[in-house]
């Protein structure tokens, strides 16, 4: 039995970009989307300082935190250290392909090594009593098919693994660069759909390219869950229509609400002496392609660096946003036919649907 809910929505682990202060403020927009953490080594929680590292607002559940990291000892007594730091999920990362990572053999190049991941998988689920989740790609370089694929799977499901996330798109290790990585090797969306099918009884969600809940909706008739990157940092409002989209709640918050939320955290801690501009940022997508969005976008990015900018900078850029869009809330629509989680939260209709294994 896999531990934990289903998770029909994710925001996906961000380096310098799902940093505490950004899920601080997406808790404003999403209380339901399951919130993930930037990538930190297992090394890095061993070695380093907690605080920095793994401390987090209680409003942020749930959240997950994302470990790198090879060695399975290590691993499992650094989700040790986060579980007990209040974590609700721990997720290996096997896909991403920086070279620095790389050379750590962590990260995407991991899926050469299926016995290595299973076996951390094994290390963290008896280190944990929490969801034991993987985040891979579709393949890397030459072992890109589904053979491949799926016998790299099946070993993470004999381990234990309790769901898997896949960026559907294999890595090109050599030649490409993270960023490249993210955009060159094309999507395929039907290849997750293809494992979900070869593996009904466990939750498989999706990853990439999805910029909008329609996207959202459609996928959840394939897969478990849907985890979005690029789309819910830098056009962040989308998140807004998550609750009731994919949850079948009520709550629309409009963009003057969920600044209002995230103020008081912001002068708590300018209090504390975190400077303004990580505090800011992950204001700065909020208002993207609206009316108004570039002068929002350019008060916060330029005034947080003025020597003496303090919060009132904020309430400013939301004064001088027209009040529709200030004041708008997502598409009552969406939330007419909720997809993916049920009544209890458990099982999305990928699950409930889901073919009996055929082999
Ligand atoms: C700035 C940035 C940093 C990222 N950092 C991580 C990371 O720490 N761990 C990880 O598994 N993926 C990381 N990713 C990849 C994303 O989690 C996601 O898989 C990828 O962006 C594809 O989803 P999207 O098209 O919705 O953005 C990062 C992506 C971006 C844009």
């Amino acid at each position: 039995m896999p531990r934990g809910p289903a998770r029909p929505f994710s925001v996906a682990p961000m380096m310098d970009w799902t940093d505490r202060h950004y899920r601080r403020f997406v808790r404003g927009l999403t209380r339901r989307a399951l919130l993930y953490t930037e990538m930190v080594t297992a090394a890095a929680v061993l070695h380093g300082d907690r605080e920095r590292l793994l401390g987090f607002d209680e409003v942020e559940h749930p959240v997950a935190v994302q470990l790198g990291g090879d060695d399975p000892a290590a691993l499992a007594e650094a989700a040790r250290a986060a579980v007990a730091w209040g974590y609700d999920e721990v997720n290996l990362n096997v896909g991403c392909p920086s070279d620095r990572v790389q050379r750590g053999r962590f990260g995407a190049c991991l899926m050469a090594h299926p016995e290595v991941v299973a076996e951390a998988v094994r290390a963290l689920r008896q280190a944990v009593a929490v969801p034991v989740t993987v985040k891979h790609r579709l393949g890397i370089d030459d072992l890109d098919g589904d053979a491949h694929l799926h016998g790299f799977v099946a070993a993470l499901v004999d381990a234990g693994v309790d769901r898997v996330v896949v960026h559907a798109r294999k890595a090109w290790l050599e030649g490409l660069s993270p960023k490249e990585n993210r955009t060159v090797p094309p999507l395929q969306h039907e290849r997750v759909v293809a494992l979900k099918r070869a593996f009904p009884g466990l939750r498989v969600e999706t990853n990439g390219g999805v910029r909008d809940l329609d996207a959202v909706r459609a996928h959840l008739r394939t897969v478990d869950g849907v985890m979005v990157g690029r789309a819910a940092y830098e056009d962040s409002f989308v998140l807004a229509g998550v609750d009731a989209a994919v949850f079948g709640e009520e709550a629309r918050p409009s963009r003057a609400e969920a600044v209002a939320a995230y103020l008081p955290y912001v002068e708590a801690r300018r209090c504390a002496g975190t400077p303004l501009p990580p505090l800011v940022k992950p204001l700065i997508g909020l208002a993207r392609g609206a009316r108004g969005g570039r002068s929002w976008r350019r008060t916060l990015s330029e005034g947080s660096v003025r020597p003496g900018a303090g919060p009132e900078l904020i309430e400013r850029a939301l004064a001088a946003l027209p009040d529709e869009v200030r004041d708008a809330r997502p598409d009552a629509a969406a939330a007419a036919t909720p997809v993916g989680a049920t009544a209890d939260g458990v099982g999305s209709r990928a699950s409930r649907s889901a073919r009996p294994p055929t082999a």
